[in-house]
């Protein structure tokens, strides 16, 4: 397994080195743990996202990926994400139906006069979403409040109100796995982010983070280019 994850992590940074100028190479090439700050900081900073969930057993579609934009908040300091479901929407219907209410929601940095999106980064949220349906006064009013400063046109939409064009609900999404992609590989990090790293990186860059070399190399196994 060793090898396997050699040669997949040789394959990566040649894939890499084909795109990169070699002027790039004196740069310090970014660390697992800056890398959990730099997602954290990138789901702050950029307000939607792309959900993917899954068809369930009894649609026509059933065991196929469905994927839309969709707006998140980060409002829990660990690194969850609260966010409104519609039952009218299909995302919802997907997440209703699957047992484990799983999706992956990907963040992306604008690329917008970039002449290499591909050098922008990306982080994939894997998780479970939670809905909020018994939320005391307090916690609804903190919710709405943290939702409505990343997204100040949802206030129509929000959970409660009667105006709302449809019915809405508090939701948040737990994250069990993360994989991200800084941008080229020879100057920013690719892989896996261990979720307890995630949900302590929001302030400052934790030091001396010991990933777990075990998890790592498996995850390292399944990357596929
Ligand atoms: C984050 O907090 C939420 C809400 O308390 C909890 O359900 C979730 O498991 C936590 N996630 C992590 C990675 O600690
Ligand atoms: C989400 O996953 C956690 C951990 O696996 C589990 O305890 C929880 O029940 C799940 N939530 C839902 C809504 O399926
Ligand atoms: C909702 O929360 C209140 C208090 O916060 C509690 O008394 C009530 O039993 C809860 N209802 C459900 C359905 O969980």
């Amino acid at each position: 397994m060793l090898l396997t994850s050699l040669l997949s992590a040789l394959s990566i940074s040649s894939v890499f080195s084909l795109t990169v100028p070699s002027s790039n190479e004196w740069v310090k090439r970014e660390t697992l743990a800056e890398a959990a700050h730099n997602a954290r900081d990138l789901v702050k900073d950029v307000k939607t996202g792309t959900m993917a969930s899954v068809y369930p057993e009894s649609s026509d579609f059933a065991g196929r990926p469905f994927a839309m934009m969709e707006y998140h908040a980060p409002c829990y300091s660990n690194g969850s994400l609260a966010l409104i479901l519609m039952p009218i929407s299909r995302s919802t219907q997907n997440i209703f139906q699957d047992p484990g209410h799983h999706i992956a929601y990907t963040v992306s940095m604008p690329t917008e006069g970039i002449k290499s999106p591909m050098s922008r980064g990306r982080v994939a949220l894997m998780g479970n979403v939670t809905t909020l349906r018994n939320l005391s006064r307090e916690d609804e009013a903190e919710l709405s409040s943290c939702y409505t400063k990343y997204h100040p046109d949802a206030k129509s939409w929000i959970p409660g109100n009667k105006d709302s064009p449809h019915f809405s609900i508090w939701a948040r999404l737990d994250i069990d796995r993360i994989y991200y992609v800084g941008g080229f590989g020879d100057i920013h990090y690719i892989g896996p982010i261990p979720v307890d790293l995630y949900a302590k990186s929001e302030k400052k860059v934790q030091e001396n983070y010991e990933d777990s070399e075990e998890v790592f190399e498996d995850d390292l196994d399944q990357i596929v280019f």
